[in-house]
């Protein structure tokens, strides 16, 4: 492989025990995709923050990477916690699982990551540019960077994510160069209209296609907001192996690729019947990714005046960073009068929050839906925002 000579002094042990063993985990992942070299990398942002998701076994690794002296060369956010830092009551978190999520983020602190918790960095806290070489993890944010940014990024994990952070390095795949192509075309022929139907195509899309970079042709006129693509991000993310898809903006741009399937509506009628909502909510989650400004605005004209029915709890999450500006331009009084919880940090799926047999719940994000079924004895239902709002609040 060939390595530039700061690359091998770090291998050296010249910028001590952290950096070198980093290095060795971006070598070796590069060596496993047959690359001949390393990219520098402009930021990173890591995953595996919860303690839910990582356990002890996480924790340690990340005390034995502040031990060995570990610290950034870059810039680098962190992906969701547990909870709520200012609202853990909110999500049944015990001391022990308090304790040591606390001390997860104050490690990573330690080693100059940055404590963002969010899952959308570039709504502000960290936003590559165009053709920036980036190296970032969480599923919805690499494909995000990759497609809608127009970065290059791997499709890391969190500890690949956290070694490219200490060493400024990420392995030079495909993914790094313009030779990343898409390789079979996905005709929507479906209605698209609402966050929760992109967030259903990318789900859909994933399961037809899990290997494939795909490129995404939606009938004329349908043109999918920025937002809207975060969630088809998402939902892409959660059942494919892709880090990016591509959106034909011409017909021309398709000619050249053989592969085609369709989507028609009845694929996304069948995936909606997996997740139909047959009985009252008692949780309704809006917030996978993390909402952006415009769409707490949304949500706060829409729940303005109203009033969350007594025994539904409803939780929109969003980022820090998102949070404190839609608290100055008064939207979080506006939703937390109205009885809903804006909460930052952290998503109904990276927190240990503990539901019932006996609890359904509601959310406008695929994703969430396909994890959130594995993980708990509740219901779950998918339903469009308009939806979830809806059976949020009294008649
Ligand atoms: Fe973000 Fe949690 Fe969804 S980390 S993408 S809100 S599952």
């Amino acid at each position: 492989m060939r390595l530039s000579k700061t690359e091998k002094m770090m291998l050296e042990g010249r910028y001590g025990e952290a950096c070198k063993r980093s290095l060795e985990l971006i070598i070796a992942i590069a060596e496993s995709y047959g690359c001949e070299g390393l990219i520098k990398v402009k930021s990173a942002h890591v995953s595996g923050v919860s303690y839910k998701n990582i356990g002890d076994a996480g924790l340690e690794y990340i005390r034995d990477l502040v031990e060995g002296g570990a610290k950034v060369r870059v810039r680098t956010t962190m992906n969701p916690c547990g909870f709520d830092l200012d609202k853990p009551w909110l999500f049944g978190v015990d001391e022990t699982f308090f304790k040591r999520q606390l001390e997860i983020i104050k490690s990573l602190e330690a080693i100059g990551v940055e404590p963002s918790l969010t899952c959308t960095p570039y709504y502000s806290d960290n936003k590559p540019r165009r053709r920036d070489h980036v190296a970032w993890a969480e599923s919805s944010a690499t494909i995000y960077a990759n497609s809608v940014i127009g970065a290059y990024t791997n499709r890391e994990s969190g500890p690949s994510a956290l070694a490219a952070a200490i060493t400024g390095r990420a392995a030079l795949t495909k993914d790094h160069t313009d030779e990343r192509r898409p390789s079979v075309v996905v005709e929507v022929l479906a209605k698209v209209s609402d966050y929760s139907d992109w967030s259903l195509l990318g789900l859909v899309t994933g399961r037809l296609v899990p290997d494939e970079p795909p490129l995404i042709k939606v009938k004329r006129g349908i043109r999918a907001t920025d937002d809207e693509l975060k969630c088809f991000s998402a939902g892409l993310g959660a059942s494919s192996a892709t880090s990016i898809f591509w959106t034909a903006e011409q017909d021309n741009q398709v000619l050249h690729i053989p592969k085609r399937i369709a989507v028609t509506s009845k694929d996304l009628k069948r995936a909606r019947e997996e997740w139909a909502l047959t009985r009252k909510p008692t949780v309704i989650f809006i917030g996978c990714p993390h909402c952006s400004l415009r769409e707490i605005k949304e949500i706060a004209e829409k729940i303005k005046g109203g009033r969350v029915k007594k025994d539904v709890m409803f939780i929109i999450s969003t980022s820090r960073s998102v949070y404190e500006r839609a608290s100055k331009l008064g939207l979080l009084d506006v939703i937390e009068s109205a009885g809903a919880h804006l909460v930052k940090d952290t998503c109904l799926v990276v927190s240990p929050m503990k539901l019932s047999r006996n609890e359904v719940v509601l959310t406008d994000s695929a994703k969430t839906a396909y994890y959130a079924e594995t993980m708990t004895n509740a219901t779950i239902a998918l339903g469009s925002r308009r939806v979830c709002i809806e059976e949020a609040l009294e008649m």
